[in-house]
């Protein structure tokens, strides 16, 4: 796979939109609005766990690339099952905690490398949370800055033959450094300039996420609660594609 940070996916849109929904309902009604050239979509614990995977089935039947955003973390066998599973089910991204261990990630990337290479999901590795500081991080017994851990744990994840991580952008820097361009960056904390932050401490604009080498974007709110989400993803989109 060949992703540099400001060249052209053809139609492959960068955004990844976050389905932060608690009805399937409310979620299909909102995906009716979109389509799957404006952007990608992410169904995390909440939807997922209340709708379940038929509802990820109906997402990849109209044509969405779906990311699969459990964070799997267990024992190699567990995960590597799960991963299979989930691949079964078509989705195009999915993840897992990195400081499940190379074993594990070895395990999960194996499962999925028995899918077949042409239809073989991306799979990615979450580091350090970004709800993790310094005293949280010391509190569980990781020594060194979130920073350090993030650096180890993306490399190890590298090693494990993971496809990236998903990181803040303010790591992207680094960690393309460390990983080098083919590893995919994904980036939450993505704010419109001017819009509310909302829980969100550290952020950045579109256009500055991926010129600091993000590959995909995740963006909940600021598309989920806008009154026309196509409108604002048209922008993004046409904002992204000037920078090429
Ligand atoms: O609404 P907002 O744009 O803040 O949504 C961001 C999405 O990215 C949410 O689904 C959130 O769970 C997810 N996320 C995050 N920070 C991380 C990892 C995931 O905000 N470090």
């Amino acid at each position: 796979m060949t992703i540099s940070n400001v060249s052209s996916l053809d139609d492959d849109s960068r955004i990844i939109v976050a389905l932060d929904f608690p009805e399937a309902k409310i979620a299909e009604e909102f995906v009716s609005k979109l389509d799957p050239k404006l952007c990608k979509l992410k169904v995390g614990k909440e939807l997922f766990t209340r709708a379940g995977p038929s509802f990820v089935e109906v997402l990849v039947s109209k044509g969405f690339d779906v990311f699969l955003d459990l964070k799997f973390h267990d024992i190699p066998n567990t995960v590597a099952s799960a991963c299979s599973v989930a691949a079964d089910l078509g989705v195009w991204m999915m993840n897992v905690h990195a400081s499940g261990g190379r074993g594990m990630m070895e395990a999960a990337r194996e499962a999925l490398d028995k899918k077949g290479q042409d239809g073989r999901p991306l799979l990615i590795a979450v580091t350090i949370l970004t709800s993790i500081d310094q005293s949280d991080l010391s509190e569980i017994g990781f020594s060194g800055t979130p920073e350090d851990n993030v650096r180890r744990l993306g490399l190890l994840a590298k090693s494990a033959g993971l496809d990236g991580v998903v990181c803040s952008a303010m790591e992207t820097e680094m960690l393309r450094k460390e990983c080098g361009r083919e590893f995919v960056l994904v980036t939450p904390g993505i704010r419109l300039a001017g819009s509310d932050k909302g829980d969100q401490k550290r952020v950045m604009t579109p256009v500055n996420a991926i010129r600091a080498g993000s590959h995909y974007l995740v963006i909940g709110r600021p598309v989920t609660q806008a009154g026309d989400p196509r409108k604002i993803l048209i922008n993004i989109n046409n904002e992204l594609n000037r920078l090429i």
